[in-house]
């Protein structure tokens, strides 16, 4: 069993970035330090970090432990046909990080990943990453604790796999006025069976003038 918590900054109109292609890393710029320590806590006491491909081409992230002392996650991508920058800074820094892509993605393409420093690339779902399979992939490899920062496509297939024991949500004090700018969540081509589901707060409390809410399920029914 795996405990999926999921990390993500939403602006007060409900967007995880300031505009179409923006950077969420924008939204770090209301950050203060006491906020930054904490978030970069959270990441330093879990095994494994995920964020969707789509969130490595718009955000070039790190995914690293950088603003307080502690041990990097493991870093995992899921790209469906190994869509990634070359020159991503997660191919590239030799902190190990996992590719997952799908059983219709190209060997020469795994091949060319695979030379990237400590990145190792496994095949994981038909024709997108299947997230029960990701989970128990990530268990046989002793991942116990993993955290999702996103974006809303990977969210989603999370949630709708029923996969999620906790979610965080850091409440950016801005309007980002981009009416087109991506939601919390977002459902691929397949379309959404995901229904209601109630959520029980469990904690709240402001850092750096940035309220912070931590979500469990109402009834304790994860499905990892
Ligand atoms: N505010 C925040 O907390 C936050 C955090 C992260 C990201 N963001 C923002 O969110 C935006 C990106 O979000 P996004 O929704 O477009 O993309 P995303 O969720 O980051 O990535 C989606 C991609 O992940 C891959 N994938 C493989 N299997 C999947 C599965 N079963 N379900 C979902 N994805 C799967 C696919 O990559 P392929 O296309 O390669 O197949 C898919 O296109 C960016 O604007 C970023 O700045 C905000």
């Amino acid at each position: 069993m795996i405990e999926i918590t999921t990390l993500s900054e939403l602006t007060i109109d409900g967007k995880l970035s300031l505009g179409v292609g923006a950077s969420s890393k924008d939204l770090f710029d209301f950050y203060g330090d006491e906020l930054k320590a904490w978030f970069h806590g959270q990441r330093a006491s879990r095994d494994a970090i995920m964020v969707g491909a789509a969130t490595v081409r718009a955000d070039d992230p790190e995914l690293t432990v950088r603003y307080c002392e502690g041990p990097n996650p493991l870093r995992v991508v899921p790209t469906s046909m190994g869509r990634l920058p070359l020159e991503s800074r997660l191919l590239n820094d030799g902190y190990p990080t996992l590719v997952t892509v799908s059983r219709a993605c190209p060997q020469a393409t795994v091949e060319v990943l695979e030379a990237k420093p400590n990145v190792e690339v496994v095949r994981c779902g038909e024709h997108t990453a299947d997230m029960v399979e990701l989970a128990s992939i990530l268990h046989g490899r002793g991942v116990r604790t993993l955290i999702v920062e996103g974006g809303s496509h990977l969210l989603h297939s999370l949630f709708e796999a029923g996969l999620v024991a906790q979610i965080i949500i850091k409440h950016i004090p801005v309007i980002s006025g981009a009416l087109d700018a991506p939601t919390y969540l977002q459902a691929g081509e397949a379309g959404s069976t995901l229904g209601l589901s109630r959520w029980r707060l469990d904690d709240m409390f402001v850092k750096s003038g940035v309220g912070v809410s931590i979500y469990r399920p109402l009834a304790e029914a994860v499905a990892a």
